[in-house]
């Protein structure tokens, strides 16, 4: 099997990864911040220290970190958790929507939205441009997870401190396949997802939100703090993870951020030499439209002429024992913007350090027999 899908999740997850969560389904998995027993004190330090590696691996000493069950909460608690009835937001056609459905919600509750359709190199010129006095977030992926292309973030979070405008970026495809460097940004809250780049189980993800940032909860409940006051508590992080935190993915995403810290050099230049060599095989395929270009977020998207995404993607798990992603990807508005609608989407190749040349080569050949197939049958 060849598995090509690693925008979705990553698939293969370093031996750490799995061992650190054996060993503590094994010895210590309590519940971590509630009781005081010694287990429950251990988990509570490997979840202690999890968010200080996060804050290590994003430069973030100015943050704090949010725990939450995936990317799409982060970005919920985020939006949910700013925003006013009179706001006007402004976003991009390249958004999830994990973003595009809660802001969809907030429309309803008199939130004002401009969703730009421009190109990625000129979101920064095109934002400044929509900005109103009553802007009180902007909100961009830091790539987009159906093209891969990177937004320039540190150029939009400076627009964004110039005009008094809150941002929030979405880091789920972006973490551990580029560096983010959040102090030395104006980024107020990045939303992540554990079990992508940051190999981490499924399960967990979080939001890093500046210190000074006060936000409204989207759950409440037990914290394990104030306990006899029935108001939920406003400090950061506890007053914003109501429920117990999901101990065993936080100590995987502390093993992955373990082999990143240490590796993260080493991955990305083998990931960009994979990238190069896959974007160059595709476009030399005649047969396909691809509408990605090199990028080092690792997506390429496709597809065969005249053929439906889903067709193609079928036939590669079904015959070739080759997993992509074809269809939406989530992500409605950038198909609308690469005319992809009609072909159901796009077929789309994510690529991780553990590829090989190897498997590139058998998804190319792949690719030529499928076409040479589908132009006798259609
Ligand atoms: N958002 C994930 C993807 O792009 C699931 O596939």
């Amino acid at each position: 099997m060849i598995y090509l899908d690693n925008a979705a999740t990553s698939f293969k997850k370093p031996e750490q990864v799995k061992n650190a969560v054996l060993n503590a389904i094994n010895k210590y998995t309590a519940n971590p911040g509630r009781s005081g027993h010694k287990l429950s004190q251990l988990a509570a330090e490997v979840v202690f220290d999890t968010r200080e590696k996060l804050k290590q691996f994003f430069n973030a000493q100015n943050y704090e970190v949010v725990f939450t069950k995936n990317c799409t909460e982060a970005l919920n608690l985020a939006i949910f958790g700013c925003l006013n009835a009179g706001d006007n937001v402004i976003t991009t056609c390249y958004e999830h929507n994990s973003v595009l459905r809660p802001l969809e919600k907030l429309k309803s509750n008199g939130v004002e939205i401009d969703v730009l359709f421009c190109d990625v190199q000129n979101l920064k010129t095109e934002i400044e441009k929509h900005i109103k006095p009553n802007t009180k977030m902007i909100i961009t992926t830091a790539c987009s997870n159906v093209t891969g292309e990177c937004v320039d973030i540190d150029a939009i979070s400076k627009l964004a401190k110039k005009y008094n405008i809150r941002y929030l970026v979405d880091g789920a495809q972006s973490s551990g396949h580029i560096k983010i460097d959040l102090s030395n940004s104006n980024i107020d809250m990045y939303a992540f997802a554990g079990h992508k780049g940051l190999l981490a189980c499924t399960g967990v993800g979080g939001l890093i939100v500046k210190k000074d940032l006060k936000l409204r909860p989207l759950l409440f409940g037990g914290t394990g703090t104030d306990s006899e006051n029935l108001v939920q508590p406003t400090d950061i992080p506890e007053g914003l993870e109501a429920g117990t935190i999901p101990s065993l993915p936080i100590i995987s995403l502390n093993a992955g951020l373990d082999f990143l810290l240490k590796n993260f050099n080493q991955i990305t230049e083998i990931e960009q030499k994979l990238s190069n060599y896959l974007y160059n095989k595709l476009i030399n395929l005649n047969f396909l439209e691809v509408y990605s270009k090199p990028n080092s977020k690792n997506v390429f998207s496709f597809n065969v002429k005249g053929v439906d995404s889903s067709t193609i993607a079928n036939i590669l798990n079904d015959n070739f024992d080759i997993c992509v992603r074809s269809g939406l990807h989530c992500a409605p508005l950038v198909h609308k913007k690469l005319n992809t609608l009609e072909q159901g989407g796009a077929v789309r190749v994510s690529i991780d350090f553990y590829n090989t040349y190897q498997e590139i080569d058998k998804l190319i050949d792949a690719l030529i027999k499928i076409n040479s197939q589908t132009k006798q049958q259609f």
